[in-house]
């Protein structure tokens, strides 16, 4: 019977991420818990990707960022001054019969979409996760689990200045847990209660906020790009001015054409000074910064890109996906870029021969000491390039009875299914190369172009 490619969905990406082991329900074998996921052996490759792609290109390749590991638990009177304790909250509606609570502003009518029953007024319902620190649990010990990476940020902003003697403009970054008690949560890992982000506090003279604004914007979404991401899947929604937040004077979001639709990515905020002269009032430290060039004091304004780690993840695998018809046969393929691809080279013996093992699971030991690397031996050749096909592995090495003759490996590219051969003693600086975008075709001295297109 014919096969026919399709389209992502996210029934096919929960599927594939559950069977493949990306991403798992949290507490799977009690029934699950609700809108909580684990990341599986690949999830978290893929995952630590991310974050890292994002560090490189945000802390360790420029000289005006530095990084931060705030604690997650923080000064109750931190959330008093950001404004959360009093505006981070969703407008709620419960059903009079089924007790089952929604988002007021995602329910048309006054009606329950799940029983038809009759809904309350709408009540506000704070976001925070609430806990108590030490052992007597009263209002005195009240704490909250933090629901943005930011706050940590703008409370070390001294400490950092001070001890790292920055001018302006720079930046803090940090990558982290935060958590919302969201009230609507769903569509896989886009929208969770324990989640992670990737914040960037870039702190400017005031006046030149608008271009840093533009800067980011455009940094953020080339950041996407460069990491695989189609510019067709990715667009820019500037707020408008009733949707802006607390402390917001300009906000745009990174949009992804995700399989339930547009949706956001990440924001970038024009924060002002908001959070500075807040922090400032409340805890009675000065803020602000002395401008040398200028002889002047001033508070500097912020710009923000706040990124979500696993909608990033979620990008990723959507962009990636893809079916396509080899022969008469479907194979799935992500199509990751090397660098966000949770495993790097497949190491495959062709039989279980006792000497073919042993040569393979020299290259194997070799090749790990670089990369990510899986061994595999099980089943047909074929049937392995389609499992590595599945999780994305760029490269796959196979090791034959001739290699065992000629000290040669054969390398195949999962985008094209080309295959070169080349001497085992350029096998390293070539996956080196072709991880890092050489065309495949071009071969190391001494090897050859193998087979063009899938063959055994
Ligand atoms: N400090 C600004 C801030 O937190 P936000 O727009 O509320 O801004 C930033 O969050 C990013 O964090 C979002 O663009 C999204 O990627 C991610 N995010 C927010 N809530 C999330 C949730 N419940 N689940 C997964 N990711 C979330």
């Amino acid at each position: 019977m014919a096969v026919t490619p399709g389209k992502v969905t996210m029934e096919k990406l929960v599927s594939l991420s559950s069977r493949r082991g990306f991403v798992f329900q949290s507490s799977d074998i009690y029934g699950g818990l609700s809108s909580c996921w684990d990341y599986g052996p690949l999830g978290v490759e893929l995952k630590r990707n991310v974050k890292e792609a994002w560090w490189r290109a945000n802390v360790q390749n420029r000289d005006d960022m530095v990084g931060l590991d705030a604690s997650i638990l923080m000064h109750p009177q931190v959330w008093v001054a950001s404004g959360h304790v009093k505006q981070f909250a969703d407008p709620l509606v419960e059903c009079k019969k089924c007790h089952l609570r929604w988002r007021a502003d995602q329910v048309p009518g006054n009606v329950c979409p799940s029983c038809g029953g009759e809904l309350t007024e709408p009540r506000l319902f704070n976001l925070m996760f609430k806990t108590f620190m030490g052992p007597i649990e009263d209002e005195a010990g009240i704490v909250y689990l933090r629901p943005e990476t930011a706050q940590g940020m703008f409370v070390n902003f001294l400490n950092v200045l001070t001890t790292t003697r920055r001018k302006l403009p720079f930046g803090m970054a940090q990558i982290g847990k935060a958590f919302r008690n969201e009230i609507t949560t769903g569509n896989f890992i886009f929208r969770s209660r324990e989640f992670e982000q990737m914040e960037i506090e870039f702190f400017v003279k005031p006046g030149t906020d608008n271009e840093w604004f533009e800067y980011w914007v455009n940094e953020r979404l080339a950041w996407y790009t460069r990491h695989g991401i189609k510019k067709e899947n990715l667009r820019l929604r500037p707020h408008g001015k009733e949707e802006l937040a607390h402390y917001a004077r300009d906000c745009s979001d990174v949009e992804y054409n995700f399989p339930m639709g547009w949706a956001e990515l990440e924001g970038i905020a024009n924060r002002s000074d908001f959070d500075l002269v807040q922090h400032s009032k409340s805890s009675g430290k000065e803020l602000n910064y002395f401008d040398e060039e200028a002889k002047q004091h001033y508070t500097p304004y912020i710009i923000e890109p706040s990124a979500g780690v696993d909608r990033s993840v979620l990008a990723f695998l959507c962009d990636a996906y893809a079916e396509e018809l080899d022969k008469d046969e479907l194979r799935v393929v992500l199509h990751f870029h090397p660098d966000i691809a949770p495993i790097k080279v497949a190491v495959l013996p062709l039989s279980r021969r006792e000497n073919l093992v042993k040569f393979a699971r020299d290259v194997y030991a070799d090749l790990r000491l670089c990369w990510t690397v899986q061994y595999d031996d099980a089943q047909s050749i074929g049937r392995r390039y389609r499992r590595q096909d599945e999780i994305g592995t760029p490269l796959c090495v196979t090791v034959d009875f001739e290699s065992l003759e000629d000290n040669q490996v054969t390398i195949r590219d999962r985008d094209s299914m080309n295959q070169i051969r080349l001497p085992l003693a350029e096998l390293r600086n070539t996956v080196a190369a072709k991880l890092a975008g050489e065309e495949f075709m071009k071969v190391p001295p001494g090897g050859k172009v193998w087979r063009s297109g899938e063959g055994g």
